[in-house]
């Protein structure tokens, strides 16, 4: 079984990117603690981990998961959250079963981050718990998919 974690813009700069909201932990070491919580799962899940900064590879990576029988899409769309029908139209296309993550409590923050168009395509969504809210939302995943 295969899981698809997907990061947008600016999640790259983890670790140097307002530290004071967005924590100190890099983008690699949110990615290594997934693999390692996913490991020795039964059965097996691999993990596959994207980040982009461009809206259409995002998209054409979610369509890429569809071919591909991916099982689960773990997704923090960073500012296209707030923006990107076509992302959640992607979302939408493939019905792959998918959990929306932030880092930071998007709801304690500006207005204009308080809507996202992923959310209600979504299983569910975790926010404020910093890089923990990915394995959160793994967990969720393979709950609903009876797996872990
Ligand atoms: C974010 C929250 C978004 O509002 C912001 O644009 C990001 C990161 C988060 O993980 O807290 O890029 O998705």
């Amino acid at each position: 079984m295969k899981l698809l974690i997907l990061h947008g813009p600016n999640l790259n700069m983890l670790g140097v990117r307002e530290p004071g909201i967005y924590g100190t932990e890099s983008l690699a070491a949110i990615n290594a603690a997934i693999v390692a919580h996913c490991h020795g799962k039964e059965p097996v899940v691999e993990v596959e981990c994207y980040q982009s900064n461009s809206e259409g590879a995002l998209i054409d990576r979610i369509h890429r998961a569809y071919h591909e029988g991916v099982a689960g899409i773990v997704i923090n769309p960073g500012g296209l959250t707030h923006t990107s029908v076509a992302l959640r139209d992607a979302i939408a296309a493939v019905a792959v079963p998918t959990v929306e993550v932030h880092l930071s409590n998007v709801h304690a923050r500006e207005q204009f981050r308080h809507h996202s168009y992923i959310a209600p395509l979504a299983l569910g969504q975790i926010a404020g718990f910093g890089g923990l809210g990915y394995l959160m939302a793994v967990d969720g995943l393979l709950h609903h998919l009876r797996v872990g």
